[in-house]
């Protein structure tokens, strides 16, 4: 049985936790492949609204077991508090939720490390969520890393200890000021941990390989979005796992011939938060617009997010890293009574017009080329068939299909997981 994917095409936030939670009813089993705490995946679904930031959207489903994948980093303060706000609902996270043992620990001196390395970039910082997702990704692949795996040998504090005083002094090395209590940061940790240690570690990749062999059906969950990967994303402006197709099967041990269905998530507008460049980032009331009724704050760090145009450039060069088979275009209702809907079709590039992303979109580089669209005035959140979409937004998703090549199958028109379009 193969396995597929559902990835950010964008800048991450693109609706990935709502759509997981909308497709889990036909899956088996959900797994997150990369990422971290740096994710914040929102769901609706009876009035109420969920953020999950490690635990895989697949959790509120009786039917389906999600997995913390190998790829992911995991910090067992933010884990905890996730178990924390779980608790109320009647989940048996003891037999849905499995942790892969070569998961990497986030430490709090990871995070230390973070705001270090922040701060002293000064205003070249990455915008980093601040949850050590950097300096932990940095310690698996420097090969100095712990994992999941480690806790369950009683010497792991010893390991812990070595790791984290080593931390210290690099801390010391930004001479930056970064105040902290560790013994405080510590005793919360090592709780956490303790909590983390009662739910069921695995090797996934032997378990998601029988799986597959048992004709279970996967759903690997990615999180970020493509331009945010650290390979094909807007370097040094991204995050440090690989956020595409690829980083699937590392993150889980699943073979590239395995993958069947790569869905790709993104919205009918375009945001960002953090640092970094943004070709068709809108500073005028557009932008403010799309910002206010798209209620475009993070997930993880409310932080308000920079609103722009659809690039279609940046999604095409997604489209194609990823190998995308479906399309899913979220947050059209956002756009409604806009009267002219615009679509980056192109960059001016050293005086040309190019249609690929080229190596450095750093601002001033490229500027958008538009094509203009008529906009839609219809209010979309009642809307549940494919045949009472406006006339004018079916020519907007037509144009977008046709540009990109790939077929749009959902169409979302709120947050609510019964706000979903089949096409
Ligand atoms: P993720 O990180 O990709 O899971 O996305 P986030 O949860 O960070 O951000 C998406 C936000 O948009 C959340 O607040 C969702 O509840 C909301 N959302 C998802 N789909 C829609 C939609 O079609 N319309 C509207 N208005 N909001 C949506
Ligand atoms: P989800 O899964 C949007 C951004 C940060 C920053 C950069 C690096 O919810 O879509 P990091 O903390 O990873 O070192 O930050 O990446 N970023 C995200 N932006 N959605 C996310 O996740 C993000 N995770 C990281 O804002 O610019
Ligand atoms: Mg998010």
């Amino acid at each position: 049985m193969a396995v597929d994917l559902l990835l950010g095409l964008q800048w991450g936030d693109e609706g990935k936790g709502k759509i997981v939670d909308v497709l889990t009813k036909d899956y088996d089993i959900i797994a997150r492949f990369q990422g971290g705490p740096n994710a914040g995946h929102t769901l609706e679904f009876d009035g109420i609204k969920h953020v999950l930031h490690t635990i895989p959207s697949g959790i509120f489903h009786k039917n389906a077991i999600n997995i913390v994948g190998n790829g992911v980093v995991i910090d067992p303060v933010i884990f905890k508090k996730e178990l924390d706000n779980l608790a109320q609902f009647n989940i048996d996270i003891q037999s849905k939720l499995f942790i892969s043992r070569k998961a990497h620990l986030i430490l709090p001196t990871h995070r230390l490390l973070d705001a270090a390395s922040e701060t002293a970039k000064g205003k070249a910082k990455i915008g980093s969520t601040l949850k050590g997702i950097g300096p932990t990704y940095m310690d698996k692949t420097g090969r100095n890393g712990m994992r999941i795996g480690d806790l369950e040998f009683s010497d792991w504090k010893n390991k812990y200890r070595a790791l984290a005083n080593k931390h210290e002094a690099m801390i010391g090395f930004y001479n930056v000021d970064i105040q902290y209590d560790l013994q405080e940061l510590e005793t919360e940790f090592f709780n956490a941990v303790e909590a983390l240690k009662e739910l069921t570690f695995i090797d996934s990749e032997e378990f998601l390989f029988n799986a597959q062999k048992e004709g279970k059906k996967i759903l690997a969950e990615g999180a970020q979005g493509s331009l945010l990967d650290i390979d094909f994303g807007t370097y040094p402006y991204v995050t440090s796992s690989n956020t595409t197709a690829a980083g699937a099967c590392t993150g889980l041990g699943i073979a590239p011939n395995k993958i069947g269905g790569v869905f790709g998530i993104f919205k009918a507008y375009a945001t960002r938060v953090g640092s970094g460049p943004f070709p068709t980032e809108l500073f005028d009331e557009d932008g403010e617009t799309m910002g206010r009724v798209g209620n475009e704050f993070g997930a993880t760090t409310g932080r308000p997010r920079r609103c722009g145009w659809i690039d279609l450039v940046a999604l095409k060069y997604a489209v194609q890293i990823n190998g995308v088979t479906e399309l899913m275009m979220m947050k059209g209702d956002v756009l409604s009574g806009f009267k002219k809907i615009k679509v980056c079709t192109a960059y001016k590039y050293k005086g040309k017009e190019v249609t690929h992303l080229p190596y450095n979109i750093e601002e001033g580089n490229v500027s958008p080329v538009y094509t203009e669209l008529k906009g839609w005035d219809e209010d979309l959140t009642k809307l549940t068939k494919a045949d009472q979409l406006p006339k004018t937004l079916n020519t907007y998703i037509d144009f977008l299909e046709k540009e990109l090549e790939v077929p749009i199958k959902i169409v979302s028109v709120g947050p609510d997981r019964t706000q979903t379009i089949h096409r």
